[in-house]
């Protein structure tokens, strides 16, 4: 009995944690698109598809999803210096946008998981201020 009630708690404490961790990321999604149109969609485009030689993608970018923390930084400080995203090279220049460290998480959170991307690990605000210049 008492084994019973413990699987039955354990299991609704499972099921009461991934539930309001997805409402997180839904609502740090939904924040990321509002700062997306209007600090990154006039290069990254609205597919996330960017321009080719000239802005990376971040669709399906296999950058962003193996340098998690690099992307971070370029989103934070800016981003110059030979980068290569799915096979091509890109050598320009990303210049600091000025958000702040949440805004930096929201939007990481929409690009994360949008245009077919998908990543349940949430970054969070405190993740950001952690990564430095
Ligand atoms: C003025 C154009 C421009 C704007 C605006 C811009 N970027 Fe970029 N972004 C670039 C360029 C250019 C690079 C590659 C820089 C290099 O060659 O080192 C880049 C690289 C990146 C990368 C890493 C490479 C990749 O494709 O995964 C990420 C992630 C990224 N940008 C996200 C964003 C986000 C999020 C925003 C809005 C908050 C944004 N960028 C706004 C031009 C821009």
């Amino acid at each position: 009995m008492k084994s019973t009630l413990l699987t039955l708690f354990v299991t609704l404490s499972i099921i009461f944690t991934s539930n309001s961790q997805n409402s997180a990321l839904k609502s740090s999604m939904e924040r990321g698109e509002e700062i997306y149109t209007d600090f990154c969609v006039t290069c990254h485009l609205p597919n996330g598809k960017g321009v080719e030689k000239v802005y990376p993608p971040l669709a399906n970018s296999d950058y962003l999803l193996k340098n998690r923390e690099a992307s971070i930084k370029a989103i934070k400080f800016g981003m110059q210096g030979e980068i290569t995203v799915n096979g091509k090279k890109y050598n320009t220049v990303m210049a600091p946008l000025g958000l702040s460290d949440d805004e930096v998480a929201d939007v990481m959170n929409y690009i994360n998981n949008s245009w077919g991307n998908k990543n349940d690990k949430m970054v969070t605000e405190a993740e950001v201020s952690k990564v430095k210049k």
